[in-house]
């Protein structure tokens, strides 16, 4: 066992919406280099995790580290939230979210949507931040694309691009949110090879997904989440080979094998 702290971990979290309790206490931790799948039905709690573990949703209960250094948080239950700004913002750009829908934004270029951040957030110098983004916009494959706004690529192409924004971030994690469920079908496929290749690299990552065949091909680690409360946890082989418990059994059946 490695005895540098993982990345990302969550201890006994706990988060409600009001008076409607999400998550119920849950553990995830992902080390250096682990691809770590979340996995369940709709409304389980796979996206509130994601958000809670970089900050974008409070929490009421336990503890969120990364690299060990523990979420300084003030006030408790509903009223907990982190109590250093600074802490929240070296955290977050250090786990660079990928969503479902993209979110670039309509009105910039797709080299502009990939430097904005490292220059308006982190402060790196325009030039250099201009030849990162260069690269990790031919690292997708859409090197070709960086004066085009979004609107005029493909769905595939957009998520690409919002990968590669994720990437110059430079961050510690990726987390992805179904980065492949607003795709058409030919179009998950040129994502999907972009995120194996970031696995195969060694990218510490946490992907939401729907996508069983993927889970199965890069994760280390896959959890099924049933209301809000981890049902099985374990490698893929074992999690889609030998589910144990009769919910994961009765969702995998349910769900396209694709
Ligand atoms: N902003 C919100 N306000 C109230 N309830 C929410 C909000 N976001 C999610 N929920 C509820 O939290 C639960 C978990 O949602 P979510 O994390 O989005 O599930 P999943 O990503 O697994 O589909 C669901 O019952 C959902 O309706
Ligand atoms: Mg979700």
């Amino acid at each position: 066992m490695s005895d540098t702290p993982p990345v990302i971990e969550i201890r006994n979290l706990h988060k409600a919406y009001g008076a409607l309790e999400v998550i119920k206490g849950v553990d995830i931790a992902a080390r250096r280099g682990d691809v770590v799948s979340l996995i369940g039905s709709s409304g389980s709690g796979k996206s509130t995790i994601l958000r809670c573990a970089n900050l974008l949703e409070d929490s009421q209960q336990g503890d969120i580290l990364f690299k060990g250094e523990p979420v300084h948080w003030k006030g408790t239950g509903l009223a907990r939230h982190p109590a250093d700004p600074k802490q929240v913002l070296r955290i977050r750009t250090n786990l660079s979210m990928v969503f479902q829908q993209f979110n670039l934004w309509a009105h910039l270029t797709i080299l502009q949507n990939v430097m904005e951040a490292p220059v308006t957030v982190l402060g790196r110098d325009r030039h250099e931040a201009e030849g990162a983004a260069r690269k990790y916009l031919d690292k997708v494959g859409i090197g070709d694309k960086c004066d085009v706004y979004p609107a005029q690529l493909s769905g595939g192409q957009q998520q690409r691009a919002a990968i590669a924004r994720a990437l110059c971030m430079e961050p510690e994690a990726l987390l992805f949110d179904e980065p492949t469920s607003a795709l058409d079908p030919e179009l998950e496929q040129e994502v999907i090879r972009v995120i194996k290749d970031l696995a195969n690299e060694g990218r510490t990552m946490m992907i939401v997904t729907h996508d069983m065949r993927m889970a199965a091909d890069v994760s280390d680690h896959v959890v099924f989440l049933h209301q809000g409360l981890i049902e099985e946890q374990g490698p893929p082989d074992s999690l889609f080979g030998a589910p144990k418990s009769e919910r994961l059994q009765q969702f995998l059946s349910s769900t396209n094998p694709a």
